[in-house]
């Protein structure tokens, strides 16, 4: 019997749906046994949320300070996990708090210690630098890391915004206004990642899953759009002077920090708005000549490799 332990957390509940189908190929095996974990924090954070519940997730998001989370139950740490899958969303680039917390905990490194990993992905589509950080957490917790797959909304950048805003903010994941398309990533791509478990489960069988991520690139679980990695680079040193900034003010929900915070949502809607348009087409213009250096660069992203 093959023992897998799935970890994930999930507020909307779209990251547990897309556990659910691109594990199908596992759970209808009777020679492994699937076990889940919901990561819960102690004081978890609001689905939907507000405007300043938004914005004050973002210093320790970014700076990937961890919050207080309710223990794992010891019938999941005492077992011995042949493979486990770590379903995650990124916040403000980075992996969302839940997530690093439980990377950084004493009992999530005592589980991921040793043991293959598979990271699976659900957000809007900017996560090649959240998934790096990942990478970083799960060496310095001795795992694994043999596969990744990322699921996006595939809509283009500025569409998904919008859409994801009226999804985080009313709570449902339906058509804004009855006009634009329904947020994050489509019921089309989260059936269809059942066709990942596939080779998840051969591999678990022959229990070397040295070639699954090749495989994994071959079915398409891994799309590298360069222009959003250069937007999430970019993104990831702006956000790094803004978090430190905020945090020296306060902690979460301290006061002091509001008007910092209020003053890097209207910088956010700015650059967003206006500088990456801008920023794109001298993008799109200026990388032509280093289209090699660009193809190296997406394979290493599309790797489990960490520099
Ligand atoms: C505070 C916050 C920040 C987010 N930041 C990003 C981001 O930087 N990149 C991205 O692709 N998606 C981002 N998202 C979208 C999430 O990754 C995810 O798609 C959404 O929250 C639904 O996930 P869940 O239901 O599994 O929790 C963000 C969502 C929240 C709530």
């Amino acid at each position: 019997m093959k023992k897998v332990l799935v970890v994930y957390y999930t507020q909307t509940g779209q990251q547990k749906e897309i556990l659910e189908n691109l594990l199908k190929p596992l759970a209808e095996d009777t020679s492994v046994e699937l076990t889940y974990h919901a990561i819960q924090p102690v004081e978890d954070y609001p689905f939907p949320w507000n405007k300043t519940t938004f914005f004050d997730a973002f210093p320790e998001s970014f700076l990937q300070i961890p919050c207080e989370l309710k223990p794992v139950p010891p019938k999941i740490l005492d077992l011995d996990f042949d493979l486990i899958i770590l379903g995650y969303q990124v916040w403000y680039l980075s992996p969302s708090i839940p997530v690093n917390s439980f990377l950084k905990s004493e009992e999530g490194r005592r589980i991921l210690n040793g043991k293959p990993v598979i990271t699976v992905i659900g957000c809007r589509n900017m996560w090649v630098m959240a998934q790096e950080k990942t990478k970083r957490l799960l060496r310095d917790a001795g795992a694994n890391l043999v596969g990744n797959i990322a699921l996006v909304d595939r809509h283009i950048n500025h569409i998904s915004l919008i859409t994801i805003v009226h999804w985080m903010m009313k709570g449902k994941k339906d058509s804004y206004l009855g006009i634009f398309p329904k947020p994050g990533v489509s019921d089309e791509d989260i059936i269809h990642s059942s066709r990942f478990g596939i080779p998840i489960l051969k591999y678990l069988k022959n229990g070397d899953f040295s070639s699954l991520q090749s495989e994994l690139v071959r079915l398409e679980a891994i799309r590298i759009k360069p222009l959003l990695v250069f937007i999430d680079k970019r993104g990831n040193f702006i956000f790094s002077k803004w978090s430190k900034k905020i945090r020296e003010k306060g902690f979460p929900k301290d006061p002091a920090r509001r008007p910092w915070l209020k003053a890097f949502n209207y910088y956010l809607a700015f650059a967003l708005w206006f500088i990456a348009p801008v920023v794109s087409i001298l993008f799109l213009i200026l990388s032509l000549p280093f289209y090699f250096q660009m193809r190296k660069s997406i394979e290493y992203y599309q790797s489990t490799n960490l520099k």
